[in-house]
């Protein structure tokens, strides 16, 4: 392959075969400009692309490789999530999504994500009461709230009261300790409900629920968001597995952009409160988790199947920003197998509450048929991701649209930590320190203001 460099000629890249006779795969660098080479080791996974390793290339060539957006970039290893985009895979510790969706619950799947194995009976009756029993927040957080307006997005009410978190659990901030480390993250887990569903009531005006421990994780945050203090509330035993399953669905997606900030954030040594602060703030992006949300948004903007073409032109025209929200991914040039997942749960939950004419899911199909038969969708193999039929299911729970990114942070978190584990543990961490092409002066003198035109 020859990667073409207009300032210094180029550097042909070609697949080292002695080294790979000898069960060392590499690949050789040639400068073009000066004829050096530079052999660079190919690392192999268990599945997956291989990687070339660059971690010497700029100390042996001078040159750095360029990938804004990561697009062809491998930044780290990792034994948790696998993405195979072409195929439509997704594997969590080796468990395709749609069993654990179809099989597991999403107390079980945190530790698997967390732990490696699906836990045995005892180990999952210990886990659900490392959770349950870490699902208040410290009474004094409650007064973060009243400093928020009531019309705050929760999403900014969880970046500040989860990054607050590190001054409330000082006893679990030590990253060096593994104990602290495993109590960290099951505080996360298990408060992460408990501060959605507050942003949820403090926005609506009414009181905080403390959750109850009699109550299994999705029974329990359904129970604080939509339980009122003078009525018994009764779990709905369909609602409450959609909302495990949609859990499970958002738990964790390899090295998405939220994700990769965690890395980078917990890279420098900083709490894992404040990491995890950081990932609900990249998640919040409307081109990320914000989607859900914007999809939403858009359907109602489209308001009838008749408007689609409109829409679906203005995706395609370069001038016009617009782009239809849960659709495309970075990976993904398939169909997003929890789309699938979440497509059949939305069937089922619109059937399970009565709901036989929700306006917004005939114009959500329509678009889905339009757009997989339009060439310039086909083309660029932008499927319906997650994101696309989420909404429809949080809406038909009575979640207002403002809380389904929250929904999905509170989910991704189990994911997030997981990941934060990993880079911890892994003995060849290091701070994340990219560098840059520049282009910018390279120097000149001081102008005094006097003298400037
Ligand atoms: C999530 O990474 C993850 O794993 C994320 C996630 C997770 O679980 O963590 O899966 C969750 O974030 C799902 C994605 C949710 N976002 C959306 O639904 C927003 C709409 N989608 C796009 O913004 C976009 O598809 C991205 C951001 C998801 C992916 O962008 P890429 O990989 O950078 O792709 P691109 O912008 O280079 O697009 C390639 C082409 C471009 O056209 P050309 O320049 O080649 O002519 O496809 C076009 C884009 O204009 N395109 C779209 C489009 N998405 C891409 N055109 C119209 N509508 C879209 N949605």
């Amino acid at each position: 392959m020859t990667l073409a460099n207009p300032r210094t000629g180029q550097i042909r890249m070609s697949a080292d075969t002695s080294a790979a006779k000898s069960g060392n795969p590499a690949v050789t660098l040639t400068d073009g400009a000066t004829g050096k080479t530079f052999q660079l080791p190919v690392l192999k996974g268990t599945t997956g692309p291989d990687v070339v390793d660059i971690r010497k290339l700029y100390g042996e060539s001078g040159y750095f490789t360029f990938d804004p957006g990561f697009t062809s970039t491998g930044a780290c290893e990792s034994k948790i999530t696998y993405i195979d985009g072409d195929a439509g895979i997704l594997l969590h510790r080796g468990y395709p999504i749609e069993q654990l969706a179809e099989k597991s619950d999403f107390m079980e799947v945190c530790y698997l994500l967390l732990h490696g194995e699906l836990p045995t009976v005892s180990e999952k009756v210990e886990f659900e009461k490392n959770i349950t029993y870490h699902t208040m927040v410290h009474e004094q957080l409650a007064a973060f709230y009243r400093g928020f307006r009531r019309d705050a997005h929760p999403m900014a009410i969880m970046c500040g009261v989860v990054g607050a978190l590190s001054a409330f659990y000082h006893d679990s901030t030590d990253i060096e300790d593994p104990q602290q480390r495993m109590i960290a993250s099951h505080r996360l887990i298990a408060k992460m409900p408990t501060i959605a569903a507050m942003a949820y009531k403090y926005s609506i005006g009414q009181p905080f629920m403390y959750p109850k421990n009699e109550l299994s994780y999705a029974e329990n945050f359904l129970y604080m968001t939509f339980g009122v203090p003078c009525e018994p509330w009764k779990p709905n035993p369909i609602l409450s597995k959609a909302m495990d399953k949609i859990f499970i669905l958002h738990a964790d997606h390899e090295q998405n952009a939220s994700t990769s900030t965690v890395r980078t954030a917990g890279s420098s040594g900083a709490n894992p409160f404040a990491c995890i602060a950081a990932g609900i703030a990249s998640l919040w992006g409307p081109a990320h988790g914000g989607a859900n949300e914007a999809v939403l948004k858009m359907l109602k903007e489209i308001g009838h199947k008749d408007r689609i073409p409109e829409f679906v032109k203005r995706a395609k025209d370069k001038n016009d920003s617009f782009r239809l929200m849960g659709f495309g991914h970075r990976v993904y040039k398939n169909y997003d197998p929890r789309a699938k997942v979440m497509q059949q749960t939305c069937y089922e939950v619109l059937d399970s509450l009565g709901i036989k004419n929700e306006p917004l899911l005939p114009i959500a199909m329509e678009l889905e048929r339009i757009a997989l038969e339009d060439e310039y969708f086909v083309e660029r193999k932008l499927y319906p991701n997650v994101d696309f039929y989420s909404g429809i299911i949080l809406k038909a729970m009575n979640f207002p649209t403002s809380m389904f990114t929250a929904l999905f942070a509170l989910a991704r978190t189990v994911g997030w930590i997981s990941q934060w584990k990993e880079m911890i543990e892994d003995p060849t961490q290091k701070i994340s320190r990219p560098r840059q092409l520049y282009t910018g002066y390279t120097g000149r003198d001081y102008v005094p203001v006097e003298a400037r035109g």
